[in-house]
């Protein structure tokens, strides 16, 4: 079964701890995300303890993982490393989709939280947590057990495929 195929977002889970060494094997699919220039402009803060999890529920009114996930990372761009936004946002993102993969592949269920480009939930994450003034946070990655059936959704599209030969 290829995770990437199987992924879907989840977003009910069950009051499980996370692992330490499944928090590792998260972190380093993170780093192993391609980046413009390889300048790896991204920072995690991650989130165990669960009542920081659901303080950090209210920085979107579309963020109900977070009333039961058991681990939340909130993914920030360090723009001393790279000062274009667009590319940080663009490894961000590999990275991020990088930790949604891993989690399926080791039995647990996620959901992508937008933040950027709404300015309210950046500034919510900002009060969230102090971070320096060069890394921006961006979004957050709700995960946990899954407490809620799959809905793996088939997004094939021959109508957005190019192809030449
Ligand atoms: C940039 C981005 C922001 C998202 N923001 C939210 C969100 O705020 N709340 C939420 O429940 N899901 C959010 N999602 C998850 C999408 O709703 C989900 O990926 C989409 O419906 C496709 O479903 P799938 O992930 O199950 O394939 C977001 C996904 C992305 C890529």
């Amino acid at each position: 079964m290829n995770p990437i195929y199987q992924r879907c977002s989840i977003r009910h889970f069950q009051m499980e701890p996370i692992q330490e060494e499944d928090i590792q094997s998260l972190l380093k699919a993170a780093f192993s995300a391609p980046s413009a220039r390889n300048l790896q402009p991204w920072m995690f803060v991650v989130v165990e303890d669960i009542q920081k999890i659901r303080r950090l529920r209210d920085f979107s009114p579309y963020a109900g993982p977070l009333e039961t996930a058991t681990l939340a990372i909130l993914v920030c761009a360090d723009l001393k490393l790279n000062p274009s936004l667009d590319y940080c946002q663009q490894d961000c993102a590999a990275a991020t989709e990088n930790i949604l993969i891993q989690a399926k592949s080791m039995g647990y269920g996620s959901c992508w939280l937008g933040g950027y480009p709404n300015e309210d939930r950046i500034e919510k994450l900002k009060k969230f947590i102090a971070l320096p003034e060069n890394v921006l946070p961006l979004w957050v990655i709700a995960i946990g057990i899954p407490n809620e059936n799959e809905n793996i959704k088939d997004k094939w599209d021959d109508h957005k495929i190019i192809r030449l030969k």
